[in-house]
């Protein structure tokens, strides 16, 4: 009789290496981590992830960046024996339980980038993972969240109804105190949950980081410069949010990173959305030949067969972070 298994895990509907939006995403990061590492070197560094059973980020920033010092949390303890048979290169620490429990048994003395990939949506739990880092974490490192940023489905009734029940979910997952006074269930729609969920971990980070700070000297005190305001939809809206915490005297050294030279850097509440164009591999390559072009650059002027103009461009905004997935026979 074979046993059975709990299934449970989104890792088990979704491919996490064939999504394309979050495939470009974890790229860009990476590009922006070159840059840390005038900071100190990969050697330096430590990443905390979640790296599920395809490993895709932990494959990444180990073969990119060099860092062999690794940590992937599961909290999906029952399948213990498929994370740990797909870890990918043994510099990965493996350890289960879910991330509130785990980050407080984790070292802290060594920059980390810590990236929370949660397929969820921001609450509590989240929040808290968030303040215990930024009151813990060593200066340089970073902080990248990942949240389901989809509107509330509203079901039937009234307008105003359905405004006040997204509310009320989102005052149920992060407490009535975290939701900006300025907003209602009318903000909540298209891309306004993303928004108003950067707002809040944006809050939090500086709430923590002031309590952090309270005594401190000034050169000592800890910054938070943020870096990443990604939106995009493989299927369901998500909102990355994320940057780097330093200390107040590296200041000039963080600016010679000069991370505001990538284009997908966001330092604001303005965000960056990934979109992805649909195109066939011979397009891709089409295309590639023409590569880089000026934003401002006339598109007539190239030889663009029958793309659309609108697949054009974000193509050229993102070819050099673009997946290509292909079928082969190995
Ligand atoms: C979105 S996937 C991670 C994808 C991966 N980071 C990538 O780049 O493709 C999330 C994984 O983390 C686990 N997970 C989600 N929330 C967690 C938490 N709070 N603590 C520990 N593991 C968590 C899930 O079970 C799942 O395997």
């Amino acid at each position: 009789m074979t046993s059975q298994r709990p299934t449970s895990g989104s890792y088990e509907r979704i491919n996490y290496s064939l999504r394309p939006a979050k495939c470009i995403e974890r790229k860009m990061m990476c590009e922006a981590f070159w840059r840390l590492f005038a900071l100190g070197g990969a050697d330096n560094y430590r990443y905390v992830g979640f790296g599920s059973t395809f490993f895709s980020d932990f494959l990444l920033f180990h073969r990119s960046l060099g860092i062999a010092d690794m940590v992937s949390i599961e909290k999906d303890e029952r399948n213990r024996e498929r994370f740990m048979f797909n870890r990918p290169f043994s510099c990965i620490e493996l350890v289960f339980g879910h991330s509130n429990k785990v980050l407080p048994t984790l070292s802290w003395d060594k920059p980390t980038i810590l990236w929370l990939d949660y397929e969820s949506k921001l609450n509590d739990l989240v929040l808290s993972d968030i303040s215990f880092f930024c009151a813990n974490a060593a200066s340089r490192s970073v902080l990248v969240v990942t949240v389901n940023a989809e509107p509330d489905p509203v079901g039937r009734g009234s307008f105003d109804k359905l405004k006040m029940r997204r509310m009320r979910r989102l005052v149920k997952r992060v407490g009535e105190e975290r939701v900006p006074p300025d907003i209602s269930g009318a903000d909540l729609a298209g891309w306004g949950l993303a928004d108003i969920c950067r707002t809040i971990i944006h809050n939090q980070i500086q709430q923590t980081l002031s309590q952090r700070n309270g005594v401190l000297a000034t050169e000592s005190k800890i910054q938070y410069r943020q870096l990443f305001n990604f939106h995009y939809a493989d299927a369901m809206k998500m909102l990355t949010v994320g940057g780097l915490l330093y200390q107040h005297e590296q200041t000039s050294t963080v600016n010679h990173c000069d991370f505001g030279a990538l284009s997908f850097v966001r330092s604001d509440d303005q965000s960056y959305l990934i979109q992805v164009p649909n195109l066939t591999l011979r397009e891709l390559h089409h295309l590639d030949t023409y590569l880089p072009i000026d934003a401002s650059q006339d598109l007539q002027e190239l030889d663009t067969v029958a793309i659309p103009e609108e697949h054009v461009r974000r193509y050229a905004e993102v070819y050099r972070y673009f997946p290509t997935f292909a079928e082969i026979e190995l």
